[in-house]
């Protein structure tokens, strides 16, 4: 099945609002001609309306944000709600990014939450997941991936699915350089793949596109993006620089 490759920019705690007039201004010329990868900017919160409105006359660019509360509104400082975010322009919000698990102690059920009040929205989610370093040493990455994408994504149907893209990205390629081998990510894409079809059917399975994160850059999307279970990606580091960002869009 022919899935549309979807690249992502995380831009994490980077990039204040008059910062990212200056990327979208730099970044829309390079990618303007690119329809063939569904592209996607995803500032801090206070940065999505900027980005929003320097690029409302880009129509092959969506925003979406890093985070939201499952809560619809009330007393929860500091949180954002998913209708905020759409209210912003937002088409996406990115869940359950390792950094969200780690730092700020994200559940799978905190997550699974996340995704259904998304999704409720009518925002598409991109689910993260994926194994540490001492996992991975230790044989557990497909017991630890299992219980990321079978307990966040508990209880959505197939329908639910077409709204959601899975990043796979183990801790351990996170900002450190080392991206995982296009051979080591293709494996945990397969895998995923085939829970994917336990959980919902095969058409499903095969209809979901599976991105691949952690230290992508320009030199390494090509080989990534040429196995067959790798959908996409999502950028950290790399995406904070328009001209390298969209090399990594423009990789075909
Ligand atoms: P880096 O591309 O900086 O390794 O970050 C990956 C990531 O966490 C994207 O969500």
């Amino acid at each position: 099945m022919k899935r549309t490759p979807v690249i992502a920019a995380n831009w994490k705690m980077n990039i204040t609002p008059s910062e990212s007039e200056g990327f979208v201004k730099a970044f829309i010329p390079l990618v303007k001609d690119n329809r063939e990868v569904e592209i996607v900017l995803c500032p801090s919160s206070p940065t999505i309306e900027r980005v929003t409105r320097s690029l409302k006359d880009a129509q092959n660019i969506k925003t979406g944000g890093q985070n939201i509360y499952f809560e619809v509104n009330g007393a929860f400082t500091g949180e954002t709600s998913a209708s905020m975010l759409k209210d912003l322009g937002c088409s996406y919000v990115i869940l359950g990014h390792s950094e969200r698990r780690e730092i700020f102690h994200e559940t799978n059920d905190m997550v699974n939450k996340k995704v259904k009040k998304a999704l409720q929205t009518g925002l598409s989610c991109i689910v993260c997941v994926g194994e540490k370093l001492s996992e991975r040493q230790n044989g557990r990455t497909e017991s630890v991936v299992k219980d990321h994408v079978t307990n966040s994504l508990a209880n959505f149907s197939k329908d639910d699915m077409k709204n959601i893209v899975i990043a796979y990205e183990p801790v351990w390629a996170i900002g450190t350089g080392v991206n995982a081998t296009p051979e080591q990510a293709e494996e945990v894409h397969v895998f995923i793949r085939g829970l994917l079809k336990d959980m919902f059917d095969e058409e499903t399975a095969e209809a979901t596109r599976i991105q691949y994160g952690g230290s992508v850059k320009p030199e390494n999307i090509k080989e990534l993006m040429a196995q067959k279970n790798i959908d996409g990606a999502l950028v950290g580091g790399a995406s904070l620089k328009p001209d390298s960002f969209a090399k990594i869009v423009n990789y075909q």
